[in-house]
């Protein structure tokens, strides 16, 4: 039976659309799917949306719709712009969806049978665009301490979660599991968090009614973050442990952004201690975008558009450049120059230029027909040898959410390759009818270095690996057995490729 490898993305928001934000972490959700399932895993890569709460249902009355006429027409759009960036997710939810109210009503229902959730009298400070409530001393001057943005005085009889009656237990799990939560400088601000002293948690509300209803009282409505977290199970069919919960849970891991760690490595543990299922293998929190060195805000105009990115530069070219451009887990900037730098030099001029020159080549030389190697010189074997350390480096990268650094190493081999070309000649050996085996061998490296490196690069670069393992004959279906050298075997039919990524011309 294959390994299982389950991988989630925050379940985004219909109250805004979809912007490189979101993009980001669904695209590195995607590689890891992609990756994995090459590498033999039974995958089950799972996004969605978060529907319920007080900060929908607002956006619906000023939108003057209901809450699920504007998620309908949101979800949409989200959807739409997964299909275009090439996601290839297993499943979606929506949390209005009735498999995943069901499932929020019984584990919110199992911890109250066993008295972890209790009702009591709340009384505190709320900011509604966070959907979080802070005490006094949290905020300043009124304001959010998070966003900055005015907060709200609420008080009202609620639901609570005995959250503190999980914080010895949590810092336990922490410390003896190291890659609990990623990257580590936010696993040591969890801990302090955590050390600080957990209070019990507000998890109902009264004041609005967009949600799921506390099973057995319907004036309260499950809080949000309860009902969103409980998506990476429901979605497994939970209750039900004899499917796909039997089978992928716990979770390899949960990919957030960094400002919703809390809820991951606080909230989400305590509530599965409580019900008594195993936590999650992984959070991993990634890092900002800013633009242009601004916050994206819809305020500044400068939010920026994924579909007009993809209209511009394709779709592969913005994949490459957000999993390229930052260190995975750090803050980052985005700008059109960055961009287009990134796309002239490494796709056009790198890897597009290699994979039209030697497919030029072995047309040129070989009429298309891909010649056996003849015994390999040291350059070759250099070539070959790269080539096949670049494999399990890429896989140690990518175990560590490194996807800049795997990018990195694959790229070392593209610029091995292309200087190989000028190093070996090809076009003056093609001169000596005496070096037609030396030609043979050169152009068999060459290709099967790139056969090897598209194969890896089809997590990354879905479309463009189809494309260019067309024209390097390459049939089969990627997979770990693949990434072996010597696939290529002579008499294949080389086609000359297009070039993969034009040149922008600002
Ligand atoms: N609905 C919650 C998540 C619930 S998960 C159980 C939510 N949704 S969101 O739509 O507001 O944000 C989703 C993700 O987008 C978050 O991981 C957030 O970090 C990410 N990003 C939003 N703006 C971003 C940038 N400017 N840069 C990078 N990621 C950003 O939170």
């Amino acid at each position: 039976m294959k390994p299982t490898f389950y991988v989630t993305t925050p379940i985004y928001y219909v109250n805004d659309v979809p912007h490189i934000g979101h993009a980001y972490t669904t695209v590195a959700g995607d590689v890891l799917a992609r990756y994995k399932r090459l590498m033999g895993f039974d995958v089950y890569f799972l996004t969605g949306s978060d529907e319920h709460g007080q900060k929908v249902e607002k956006a619906a009355t000023t939108a003057g719709e209901t809450p699920l006429e504007l998620a309908d027409r949101v979800v949409k759009r989200f959807q739409a712009l997964w299909e275009r960036l090439g996601i290839s997710n297993n499943d979606f939810i929506r949390t209005t969806q009735e498999r995943h109210k069901n499932g929020v009503s019984q584990i919110f229902k199992d911890i109250l049978d066993k008295g972890d959730i209790y009702l009591g009298e709340y009384e505190d400070w709320y900011c509604t665009p966070c959907e979080t409530f802070w005490t006094e001393t949290q905020i300043t001057e009124g304001r959010c301490p998070d966003c900055n943005r005015p907060v709200e005085k609420l008080k009202e009889e609620s639901y609570f979660f005995r959250m503190s009656k999980y914080q010895e237990q949590l810092v336990a799990h922490i410390e003896a599991n190291p890659d609990f939560i990623q990257p580590k400088s936010k696993r040591n601000e969890i801990i302090s968090f955590i050390k600080e002293g957990l209070r019990d948690l507000s998890v109902s509300r009264t004041t609005f009614t967009w949600g799921i209803p506390v099973p057995g009282n319907d004036r309260h409505i499950i809080y949000v973050w309860f009902d969103a977290l409980t998506n990476y199970i429901t979605a497994l069919g939970y209750p039900d442990e004899s499917g796909n919960y039997g089978r992928y849970w716990p979770v390899d891991v949960h990919l957030i952004g960094k400002d919703i760690l809390r809820f991951h490595a606080v909230y989400w543990p305590t509530f599965l201690m409580a019900a008594g299922l195993p936590l999650p293998k992984k959070v991993f929190a990634h890092g900002w975008w800013t633009v242009e060195g601004q916050k994206m805000s819809k305020s500044l105009q400068n939010v920026v558009e994924p579909n007009m990115l993809i209209d511009k530069y394709g779709v592969d070219a913005v994949r490459y450049f957000l999993l390229r451009e930052v260190p995975f887990g750090l803050d980052g900037d985005f700008s059109h120059t960055a961009l287009v730098q990134r796309i002239n030099s490494d796709l056009a001029n790198d890897v597009g230029n290699l994979l039209s020159r030697s497919t030029a080549m072995a047309v040129k030389y070989f009429g298309g027909i891909l010649p056996a190697a003849a015994e390999l010189a040291e350059i070759d074997q250099s070539l070959k040898q790269k080539t096949e350390e670049m494999v399990s480096i890429v896989d140690k990268f990518i175990d560590e959410m490194a996807f800049s650094k795997a990018l990195q190493a694959i790229w070392e081999v593209i610029s091995a390759g292309n200087k190989y070309i000028d190093e070996t000649a090809p076009w003056a050996l093609a001169k000596d009818p005496a070096q037609s085996e030396r030609l043979a061998t050169v152009m068999y490296c060459l290709l099967e270095s790139q056969r090897i490196t598209q194969c890896i690069l089809s997590a990354f670069l879905p479309a463009t690996s189809e494309k260019a393992l067309a024209s390097l004959g390459w049939k089969e279906a990627v997979s770990k057995e693949g990434l072996v050298w010597g696939g290529l075997t002579a008499g294949t039919i080389i086609t000359k490729a297009e070039a993969l990524f034009p040149r922008i011309e600002e």
